[in-house]
């Protein structure tokens, strides 16, 4: 089977490199050439786990290709997806459409007949059968067929949350793209993975009711932190407590400086647009917005409470960047909020993130410092912030951490560490919810 991938970014690479894994022939194409042209020299864009690995063995195996050049590639595929970016549109919060349409506009004449165009990116309901509009309009005698796959992979987990998915969706039209998308899935299949197939419109909105509800949980237990402050309950043992009803589940409970990513922020915006262009309600989700908006002013509040009197050339050391661990992409991340109202105040920054540096670089203001290393960041500090949940800094010498810093005021976002202990080892330690 013959597939081209249109997009070479988290998901659309990471779906590339797990297809040609399945077996399929797949070409990954991206209209950025300085990203195709690292690929190419067997070069990440983009930090994700295993995933350089996985891309050099699949090349390696003749499985795999990139290019920029679109004509070429698709003219042989049996399926084409769309996995562009679906960024918030500026102004308004809807989901931009320009880059699939753009896509669609693209392919129209190069298509084979009876070719399966499948979208991958997270779209409004309705993109599917414009997609299908466009193409019919500039080639209205090609036989071919639209269905919507949406993505449910995580940054960070990417690889194994692809080869091992809870469930597939598959929005379709016809029995011929359920033929070939069931031909392409067979080895998730074979793994007893559940496959949904729906319509066009279930499948497009199935993927920003999952996002909702993942962050409505995150929003739901970050203000649930705030009652424990108020109340003396620890909220780790409320989330825990809830968790163990089945009905409710363990996973999406931890508490945080507010969800942020390529992808809660924007879905949720564009779910409520999308309501509120269909005349319906979703009361829920401007909650779950408006809730992790004040988590983040919360979190702002909580670091001055604790740096108490001017932070003004204090030295603040900050641990992590990206708006989780294990990836790079610090789209939407809490630190592009909470750090910037502290630089405001005059606070000295310096920070530090395993991988997310140079996107950081691009998005926060220049008065920032960046350190090399924990040591860099954490020496002579008067305070120390941990916002990201690196694997690194779990696993930091607190006691040596403790020697070298100036002052004693840890803030940890992410609570990771155990209070009792970290006030053993002397810090003045300010957590969430605790
Ligand atoms: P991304 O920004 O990492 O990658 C998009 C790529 O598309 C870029 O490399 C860009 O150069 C390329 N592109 C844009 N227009 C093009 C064109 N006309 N021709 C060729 N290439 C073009 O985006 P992403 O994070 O991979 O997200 C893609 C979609 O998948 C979005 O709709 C997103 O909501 C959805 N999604 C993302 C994730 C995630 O974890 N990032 C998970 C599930 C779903
Ligand atoms: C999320 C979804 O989990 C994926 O299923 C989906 O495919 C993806 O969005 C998408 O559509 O792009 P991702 O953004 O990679 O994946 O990361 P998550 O692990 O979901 O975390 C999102 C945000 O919520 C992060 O800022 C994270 O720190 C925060 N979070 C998550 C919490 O604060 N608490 C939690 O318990 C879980």
């Amino acid at each position: 089977m013959n597939i081209s991938i249109i997009g070479a970014g988290y998901v659309g690479l990471v779906s590339g490199a797990c297809f040609a894994e399945f077996g399929a022939s797949v070409t990954c194409i991206d209209n950025n050439k300085g990203r195709i042209e690292k690929l190419n020299n067997g070069i990440m864009p983009i930090y994700e786990p295993g995933l350089s690995d996985l891309v050099a063995s699949n090349v390696d195996s003749e499985k795999l290709f990139f290019t920029s050049n679109l004509s070429n590639s698709i003219k042989d595929s049996d399926l084409v997806f769309i996995a562009v970016g679906t960024p918030a549109r500026r102004g308004d919060g809807h989901a931009d459409l320009k880059y699939v349409y753009a896509v669609a506009e693209e392919i129209a004449n190069n298509l084979k007949e009876d070719a399966v165009i499948v979208n991958k990116s997270t779209v409004p309901v309705g993109t599917a059968r414009e997609v299908k509009r466009v193409i019919k309009k500039a080639n209205p005698k090609l036989n071919f067929h639209v269905a919507s796959n949406p993505e449910f992979l995580r940054e960070g987990s990417a690889i194994n949350d692809f080869m091992k998915p809870d469930r597939v969706i598959l929005g379709l039209e016809s029995e011929h793209s359920k033929n070939v998308l069931s031909d392409l899935y067979k080895p998730l299949i074979d793994i007893k993975t559940p496959i949904l197939s729906t319509d066009l419109e279930s499948a497009e909105l199935i993927k920003y009711a999952s996002n909702a509800f993942l962050a409505t949980k995150v929003s739901f237990i970050n203000e649930i932190s705030l009652l424990c402050e108020k109340t003396g309950a620890d909220v780790h043992k409320v989330a825990e407590g809830m968790g163990l009803d089945s009905r409710i589940g363990s996973k999406f409970l931890q508490v945080g400086p507010g969800y942020g990513g390529s992808c809660f922020p924007k879905d949720t915006q564009a779910l409520v647009r999308m309501a509120q262009e269909n005349e319906a309600s979703t009361r829920i989700v401007e909650a779950v917005i408006e809730v992790n908006a004040s988590q983040k002013a919360r979190m702002i509040s909580k670091i001055r409470g604790a740096i108490d009197g001017s932070i003004l050339d204090k030295k603040i050391g900050v641990l992590g960047l990206t708006f989780k661990a294990e990836t790079d992409d610090m789209r939407d991340a809490p630190s592009l909020s909470i750090l910037p109202a502290l630089l405001d105040k005059g606070a000295n920054i310096i920070a530090h993130d395993p991988e997310g540096i140079e996107e950081a670089k691009k998005l926060l203001p220049n008065s920032l410092q960046y350190g090399e290393s924990i040591e860099e960041v954490v020496k002579d500090a008067d305070a120390i912030i941990l916002m990201t949940e690196w694997i690194d800094y779990r696993e930091m010498d607190l006691e040596l951490i403790k020697k070298m810093m100036k002052g004693d005021i840890f803030i940890d976002l992410r609570n990771i560490f155990n209070k009792k202990e970290m006030k053993s080892l002397g810090y003045k330690y300010y957590c969430i919810g605790r």
